[in-house]
């Protein structure tokens, strides 16, 4: 299949692309975060073609993304209050609400599970493409299983090119790492994985937050459990003042190092396109400087620990 390339002027006609999706085709398109890649939510075989050309793992349930708040009532059985609250507060925006699914809601799109987890996000063409499209969009992040997500529409295009039916390019997203996605299921609401939006944003709005499954319990976030934002060279986490040692043990194996230059924001944004030219250029160990796990550092260091095997 060829895949078509849509890049935006300023007169932004997104009517094929969204005709696409409602015929059942695969479009990938920006996000606030990262690149998506969408498909109808609620066709069962679009959503199988999501899976086949990502090579997912077919227990690893789909975001559902919507336009507008209201689309998420037809989609769940019922919305707890603290949902309603962190709608109302960080929607559109990279918070995603895992919620009881509706009977309309396919498994696939749930990987089988009787929840279902939504989100709104703050991408203008993201927004208007769903809107288009006139269906809620499934979409994971749009790139080859396991690989670092996409922030970049030639990111997207190495991994999936031939494999989808159409890209639209909408430069280089804003985050550079993947949303917050928040259990409401549970007792005590639970982080199953970190993002831009904090513990502390969310527990401002609606009190006590767990972050991660009880020790024992299974992974929530079937997804969270396989190697994930890797590139091919191996990670290791590092201090500034271990690097010099650490490149005479490697010896004349090809080394990258990344360091924190600039804000958080600035890391999470660049890291994962250093990961893929790092890829590139045949690098085979990557050093990375670890940085204090506060604020959007937990979220960084949640990527870099997987990219490194530690999680
Ligand atoms: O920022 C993002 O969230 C991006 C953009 C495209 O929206 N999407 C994204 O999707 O990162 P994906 O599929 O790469 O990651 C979704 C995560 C996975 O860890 C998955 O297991 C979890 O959300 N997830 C999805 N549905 C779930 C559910 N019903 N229960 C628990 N976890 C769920
Ligand atoms: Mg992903």
């Amino acid at each position: 299949m060829k895949t078509l390339r849509i890049k935006l002027g300023n007169n932004s006609d997104l009517r094929l692309p969204a005709s696409i999706l409602r015929k059942g085709g695969l479009v990938a398109f920006p996000t606030e975060t990262v690149y998506g890649l969408g498909a109808n939510a609620l066709d069962e075989n679009a959503v199988k073609k999501i899976f086949e050309a990502k090579g997912r793992p077919s227990d690893n349930p789909l975001i559902v993304h919507v336009s507008d708040k209201e689309e998420l009532f037809a989609l769940v059985s019922k919305v707890p209050e603290k949902a309603q609250k962190l709608m109302d507060k960080f929607w559109p925006g990279p918070l995603t609400l895992v919620l009881n699914k509706s009977k309309s809601v396919p498994r696939a799109v749930t990987a089988g599970q009787e929840t279902v987890a939504i989100r709104m996000p703050n991408n203008k063409i993201a927004l208007e493409l769903i809107k288009q499209s006139g269906i809620p969009v499934a979409a994971p992040s749009a790139n080859v299983s396991t690989r670092p997500s996409p922030t970049e529409a030639k990111h997207v295009l190495e991994d999936l090119d031939g494999k989808i039916d159409a890209i639209i390019d909408g430069g280089r997203t804003d985050i550079g790492l993947e949303s917050t996605v928040i259990d409401l299921t549970s007792e005590t609401p639970t982080i199953l994985r970190p993002g831009k939006i904090t513990k502390e944003e969310l527990e401002k709005v609606i009190g006590k937050i767990e972050t991660k499954a009880k020790a024992g319990k299974v992974a929530k976030a079937p997804g969270m459990k396989y190697k994930h934002y890797s590139p091919k060279a191996k990670v290791i986490l590092v201090t500034k003042k271990e690097i010099p040692s650490l490149k005479r043990k490697l010896g004349t194996k090809k080394i990258g190092i990344i360091l924190k230059e600039g804000t958080f924001e600035e890391f999470a944004k660049s890291l994962f396109s250093k990961f893929r030219e790092m890829d590139k250029k045949g690098i085979e160990v990557i050093l990375v400087e670890k940085i204090k796990e506060k604020g959007l550092g937990v979220a960084i260091m949640n990527r870099l620990k997987k990219a490194a095997g530690e999680i």
